[in-house]
């Protein structure tokens, strides 16, 4: 079981660096501070090329979004979204059409004071600060009531977000807390760390981030999949990112990255 003391509001720790300032350094943004910027420099140094890694995480994202959207799906609920800059969900939702919503969650307090008034002129986007390990906190939310229409398929992103969640907190019980959330018709996106191909790579980045105020948790490739039992995946199935339905510019520069992260998308039949 979830221990309910953990569940208590995240405090705020500007010290140490923390999962969504040092991600929003690496695709270049400018909500981080010193201490994620030198914790990227080092990082760097110890893996030449990581940074291709969490780029590679945001043009998965990207590239599902669109996926779905292109499917009629037009919410979405974002489970640790991090800072929504360069790119994010409502960003390319609102790139092809007016009709959508994004509720972004995540339960870092300054990653949500960033981000508010990064929405402020956005209606149809809204951000709490809330826990993913407490699918009522999200699910009922009053934003939640505003912004999505739980009749209407809903797009679960789960991307690059579950590895903080220790095996304790059960994340595929967690997962499925969500898919019933949600009625037929509706999408899950997951994007997760694995050792399975490159374990190298994968246990240099676990021990940096073990420093920070986000430890992670890379599991097997085969777990990964599990996420997706009772959804109907989408082609190509769960793999490698670079491998998930590739842009004809990234089939030239797809072995840039490290082979670290895994996803994928599926679609709730019944
Ligand atoms: C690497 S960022 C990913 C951002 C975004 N989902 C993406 O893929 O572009 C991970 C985010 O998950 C958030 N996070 C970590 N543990 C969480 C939890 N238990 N509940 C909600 N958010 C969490 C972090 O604060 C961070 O913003």
């Amino acid at each position: 079981m979830v221990d309910a003391q953990r569940l208590l509001s995240r405090a705020m720790d500007i010290d140490r660096p923390c999962a969504a300032r040092i991600y929003d350094a690496f695709l270049g943004g400018g909500h981080n501070f010193g201490v994620e910027r030198e914790f990227v420099e080092r990082l760097q140094t110890a893996i030449p090329g990581v940074a291709g890694v969490f780029r590679e995480n945001r043009a998965f994202l990207r590239r599902a979004v669109e996926h779905l959207l292109a499917r009629g799906v037009r919410q979405f609920i974002e489970l640790g979204s991090g800072i929504p800059t360069i790119g994010h969900v409502h960003e390319v939702a609102g790139r092809r059409t007016r009709r959508f919503s994004v509720l972004y969650a995540d339960n870092e307090p300054l990653t949500v004071a960033h981000s508010r008034p990064l929405l402020s002129d956005e209606p149809r986007a809204g951000i709490i600060q809330a826990d993913i390990r407490d699918p009522t906190s999200i699910l009922r939310s009053p934003e939640a009531a505003h912004l999505i229409d739980f009749e209407q398929p809903v797009a679960l992103v789960m991307s690059a977000v579950l590895h903080f969640l220790e095996d304790a907190d059960e994340p595929l019980r967690l997962v499925r807390a969500y898919q019933e959330a949600v009625p037929p018709g509706s999408a899950l996106v997951i994007s997760h760390l694995t050792g399975s191909e490159e374990p190298e790579p994968m246990n240099l980045l676990a021990a940096f981030y073990a420093e920070t105020a986000d430890p992670m948790v890379a599991r097997p490739a085969e777990w990964i999949a599990e996420c997706f039992d009772g959804f109907a995946l989408q082609a190509p199935g769960v793999c490698y990112l670079g491998d998930w339905r590739p842009e004809p510019d990234q089939l030239v520069h797809r072995h840039s990255g490290y082979r670290i992260l895994h996803g994928g998308v599926a679609r709730k039949l019944r």
